[in-house]
């Protein structure tokens, strides 16, 4: 079936709603991207234009569009055990940094968690380097804009191919196989209800949401590959608001394509994408 066309003011039109409401900015290069991730979407409700569409986004009272319209024009894009470099430093620190706070609870924060590879990650790495006595005390909090991925995150199902570069043991020991029943990749790995159950998951807007709701400090937050859909302006506010939330000492772990910029008085760098809360 043939594409509806975009035109330069439809997206100007939805580019700022996305940018007023998820803090989103989408570049000029990203036209013909919205074009063809929203164009089923308007089949799918039977409108014939884009404008139409935006009329659409402004009467959903509940927001559902509006995430469903970031899910397409955003990459939900993760894996296991992400950014070698951090899990080697965290390999090394982990361990005397929970020991030594400090305060009763370790609390850690996926901030943008996707389908769950990261919170997931965090939680099989806890229960590889810690014993048993601190590993209660930690606490994951895994955050997505998408309430439909948070779903895919909680239920914990992966591809062989989402599982391919993880070591077997941890295969064996925090996944359940499970035969699909279908043709092709008939295999489903899940995680395993009690690595589930340490993780909260929960809807959190990071450019709108209200971060009074964190009621504890957090000692590591890990915004990974998240920053990137914002502007200069939206990013520092969010690491202000990271800032605020982490004890001195603590750490935030972001991308390696992201930086720090103007809020780097705020934060030692350990290493790229490696930040200590002075
Ligand atoms: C590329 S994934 C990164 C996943 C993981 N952190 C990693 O590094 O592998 C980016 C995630 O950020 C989420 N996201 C985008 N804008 C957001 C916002 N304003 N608030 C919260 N999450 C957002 C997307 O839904 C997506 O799941």
């Amino acid at each position: 079936m043939e594409e509806k066309t975009l035109t330069r003011r439809e997206f100007d039109l939805l580019r700022k709603y996305v940018y007023e409401h998820a803090g989103i900015s989408l570049s000029d290069q990203k036209m013909s991207l919205v074009q063809g991730r929203l164009s089923k979407r308007l089949r799918q409700l039977g409108l014939t234009s884009y404008k139409q569409y935006y009329d659409h986004l402004l009467e959903d009272d509940g927001g559902d569009e509006l995430v469903f319209m970031i899910d397409a024009i955003s990459t939900n894009v993760t894996s296991f055990f992400r950014e070698r470099s951090q899990w080697e430093y965290l390999h090394r620190e982990l361990a005397p940094l929970v020991a030594s706070r400090p305060h009763k609870a370790f609390r850690i924060w996926s901030a943008g968690c996707s389908s769950g590879e990261e919170p997931y990650s965090i939680a099989m790495f806890l229960h590889e380097k810690l014993p048993s006595h601190d590993i209660a005390n930690c606490k994951i909090l895994a955050t997505d804009i998408s309430q439909d991925i948070l779903r895919r995150a909680m239920k914990g199902y992966y591809s062989s191919r989402n599982v391919e570069g993880l070591p077997r043991k941890y295969i064996t020991k925090y996944f359940n196989k499970e035969r699909t029943g279908g043709k092709g990749d008939d295999v489903q790995y899940r995680i395993q209800p009690w690595l589930r159950q340490m993780i909260l998951f929960r809807m959190f807007n990071l450019v709108y949401g209200n971060f009074s709701v964190f009621q504890n400090p957090m000692d590591i937050i890990f915004c990974r590959n998240v920053m990137i859909y914002f502007d200069m302006e939206t990013r520092d506010a969010l690491i202000a608001r990271f800032a605020e939330l982490l004890y001195p000492g603590a750490h935030l772990f972001i991308g390696h394509s992201e930086s720090l910029t103007r809020n780097s008085k705020l934060f030692r760098m350990v290493q790229p994408s490696i930040y200590q809360r002075i």
